[in-house]
């Protein structure tokens, strides 16, 4: 048995077709977390009627874009940097500032550690304890900020879910600047939040001169295929990124479906009301029907504890003959061999994923 996450993240539909050998069938996919209810229906239709417009280079200063986003955020165009998904905008994060250590916590995503030691840095971690749901202690985090040139923390958090609170944000930040290490705050599913839980240092930006924020647009409007994100933080260092990218590396249709994104405030509070119901709804069918144990995560996914002896492989190979992708966690630093992750999808599909869940146990006789 191999892992589907071959290239180390979740949503590889093609792995996963040839390793359950799925190939005609669809695959009901809760290993990536992206809004199930697919893109505003007015970007696909923005995509069709812009495809022609591919004959021209896309504005390699991505002005129009830029524009309603610097209006949206309420921060000036020259703190902003568009870039081909949050992916691209750490990666000139690092080959910008340079780190020769980065710090991370574990468990987090790993392109913080893999960007970074493609670029040459050293990675020193500290971790989440398991008891405060991965949550790291501020005095762990703030000895890691002595010890690195820049860190990057989630919030939220993947695969945890952890957020942290505005206090909590202000030491981290203030203790950064105190140490001279850059803060990337990824920010990449904070949309996904109800409002008045979005919490974010962003409006004090200028409070910060070692703070950057990432942000994603490919997970809340659903077009990860299509790759945009942008990064928030100081002009001295937004310059410095600018003057790493790639000239053109956002597509034309990307920026033409961005403009369109930042219109759709129905779409968005939708889509908000639906993930806070649903979360909700899903924690409680695992823990109540399979008794199985869910970090209390803020996001648009769940991280969930196997009992016992059940390996998340095993459940991510079973539920993947049935043509549903669930994420193992079991290669993140920090978690263990029983843990998985679900996105959040629709009522419908959060039923299928239970259903399926259940059949599995029952076939391999896995009790509680
Ligand atoms: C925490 C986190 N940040 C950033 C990204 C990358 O987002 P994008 O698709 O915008 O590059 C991901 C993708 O999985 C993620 O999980």
């Amino acid at each position: 048995m191999a892992w589907i996450e071959k290239y180390g993240h979740g949503g590889d539909l093609l792995t996963a077709q040839k390793q359950f050998g799925l190939v005609s069938q669809p695959l009901l996919d809760f290993s990536a977390n992206i809004n199930p209810l697919g893109p505003p229906p007015r970007v696909m239709q923005v995509l069709r009627d812009q495809l022609e417009t591919i004959v021209h280079y896309p504005d390699p200063a991505q002005r129009k874009l830029k524009e309603k986003l610097s209006k949206r955020l309420g921060i000036g165009e020259e703190h902003l940097v568009i870039g081909n998904g949050a992916a691209e905008c750490m990666a000139l994060i690092i080959l910008a500032l340079q780190p020769k250590t980065v710090g991370v916590v574990y468990p987090c995503f790993s392109e913080y550690e893999k960007l970074s030691m493609a670029f040459g840095a050293e990675i020193k971690a500290c971790f989440g304890k398991v008891e405060k749901h991965f949550k790291p202690e501020l005095a762990d985090l703030f000895a890691l900020f002595d010890d690195v040139d820049l860190a990057f923390i989630g919030h939220p958090n993947n695969p945890t879910g952890v957020t942290y609170s505005e206090e909590e944000l202000r030491a981290i930040a203030e203790q950064a600047e105190a140490s001279n290490t850059f803060l990337v705050v990824d920010e990449a599913f904070i949309d996904f939040l109800p409002k008045n839980k979005q919490v974010t240092l962003m409006p004090d930006l200028a409070n910060y001169k070692h703070i950057i924020f990432v942000r994603s647009m490919t997970k809340f409007y659903a077009i990860p295929g299509l790759r945009l994100g942008y990064a928030v933080s100081d002009p001295k260092i937004i310059e410095r990124l600018q003057e790493k990218q790639v000239t053109w590396s956002v597509n034309q249709l990307a920026l033409a479906a961005g403009e369109i994104c930042l219109e759709e405030l129905d779409y968005e509070e939708k889509t908000i009301t639906l993930i806070e119901e649903q979360r909700e709804y899903l924690k409680n069918l695992i823990e109540d029907r399979l008794g199985w144990f869910v970090f209390p995560g803020q996001a648009n996914f769940l991280l969930v504890r196997l009992p016992g002896s059940i390996l998340a492989e095993d459940l991510q190979w079973e539920m993947g003959k049935k043509g549903v992708m669930v994420r193992s966690c079991a290669m993140y630093p920090g978690l263990s061999l029983h843990d998985f992750r679900i996105a959040v999808r629709t009522k419908q599909e959060n039923d299928e994923l239970l259903a399926t869940l259940q059949e599995v146990v029952e076939e391999r006789k896995w009790r509680k």
